[in-house]
């Protein structure tokens, strides 16, 4: 049996979270929005409520979980040592869409870490997510809460159709701003590693630490290396249709996606197209969709995983996507679209 709240951000009904936290303190699982996507949620310090998260996600074991705090005082205890990197990216980026990866301390339960010796850690800023974390008073683990492999949720909807008769309480409380998940960084080496892109661009981190690298893993063409954050190595955000992207040139692009069409068409396939504001008046006949404009990487991002979930109420058998610029948010873009197409891209022009 699953409760669900409908809780308006703007206006948060405290009552309205009170079961919700009593459920977190009592052991149980409530899914609620944070500023990035939703976050299936439970008390970080008991390992047999974390369980309950990785049993109702069919989430692997070996997948370490993002530990959320609402206040600082929380991060001490969990953490061995607070580096210099760490304190400015939090005076700057927290409350918000960045984890930082720490050397653990040992109140973290191992089911938490996947037998690492470091610990995520975020501080997220959504008004409903800071008030639920404060009032269940322990800090809360909380992957996104989708079911293992689908697209992140962005919207209580999403939350409901994965895990409706799997978790204690789901919370709706409207869409999710920046719609990517966090980035990751690792400060406990002397120059930071970005191990997810995310929320928080690469140039962001640039201007607050100066040098800051992208593990190799991530980055196209090295598919072969082990990434550090193990939930990278998973293929992720996949809808029921098998996705494609064409990259290049955006007038080739365009061109070459209606031929493919035609020809996926011809052989009876129900086609999505993948695109932009810009380009959607290319198209037609087609289940089309627009992720946002290229000019607002951010409303890209926005849009990203519910339109991925679309397609699939829509029935379609194959997506063809445009590729998106990657610079800014649209490195986090990528990541996440060449993974809903399993690495499937195909390169035009030069
Ligand atoms: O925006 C977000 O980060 C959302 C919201 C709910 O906060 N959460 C989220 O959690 O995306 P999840 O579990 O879907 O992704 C967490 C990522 C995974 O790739 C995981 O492997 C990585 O963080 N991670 C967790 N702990 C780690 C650690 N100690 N070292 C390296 N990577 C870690
Ligand atoms: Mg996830």
């Amino acid at each position: 049996q699953t409760k669900i709240f409908e809780i308006d951000p703007e206006n948060i009904q405290k009552d309205g979270l009170v079961f919700a936290a009593e459920t977190l303190k009592n052991g149980g699982t409530v899914a609620f929005p944070t500023e990035t996507v939703y976050g299936l949620g439970a008390n970080a310090l008991d390992q047999e409520a974390v369980k309950k998260i990785f049993e109702a996600k069919g989430r692997p074991s070996d997948n370490p979980l993002i530990v959320h705090i609402a206040k600082l005082e929380d991060l001490k205890y969990l953490v061995k040592e607070i580096p210099q990197n760490a304190k400015k990216l939090m005076a700057r980026f927290w409350p918000g869409p960045l984890t930082i990866i720490f050397k653990r301390s040992l109140k973290v339960p191992d089911i938490i870490t996947a037998g690492l010796d470091t610990v995520a850690i975020r501080m997220p800023s959504h008004p409903i997510a800071k008030t639920l974390i404060q009032m269940a008073g322990v800090p809360i683990a909380a992957p996104s809460a989708n079911l293992s492999g689908k697209p992140s949720p962005t919207q209580g909807e999403h939350v409901i159709k994965d895990l409706k008769g799997k978790v204690d309480a789901i919370i709706s409380g409207g869409s999710c701003n920046v719609g990517l998940e966090s980035t990751v960084v690792d400060v406990t080496e002397d120059v930071p590693m970005i191990l997810r892109p995310g929320g928080v661009t690469k140039e962001q981190l640039e201007e607050v630490l100066g040098q800051v690298k992208v593990d190799k893993a991530i980055e196209e063409g090295h598919e072969h290396l082990i990434p550090k954050s193990p939930g990278m190595k998973y293929t992720h955000y996949s809808p029921q249709a098998d996705v494609v992207i064409i990259s290049g040139n955006i007038d080739e692009v365009v061109e070459h996606i209606k031929k493919l069409k035609e020809e996926k068409e011809n052989k009876g396939f129900r086609v999505g197209i993948m695109c932009t504001d810009e380009t959607k008046e290319n198209y037609k006949d087609a289940v089309i969709l627009s992720m946002g404009s290229r000019k607002n990487l951010a409303s890209i991002a926005n849009n990203l995983f519910a339109v991925l979930r679309r397609f699939d109420e829509e029935g379609v058998d194959i997506i063809f996507a445009e590729s998106i610029e990657q610079k800014f948010l649209g490195h986090a873009v990528m990541n996440r679209m060449v993974k809903a197409a399993g690495y499937n891209v195909i390169k035009i022009g030069g």
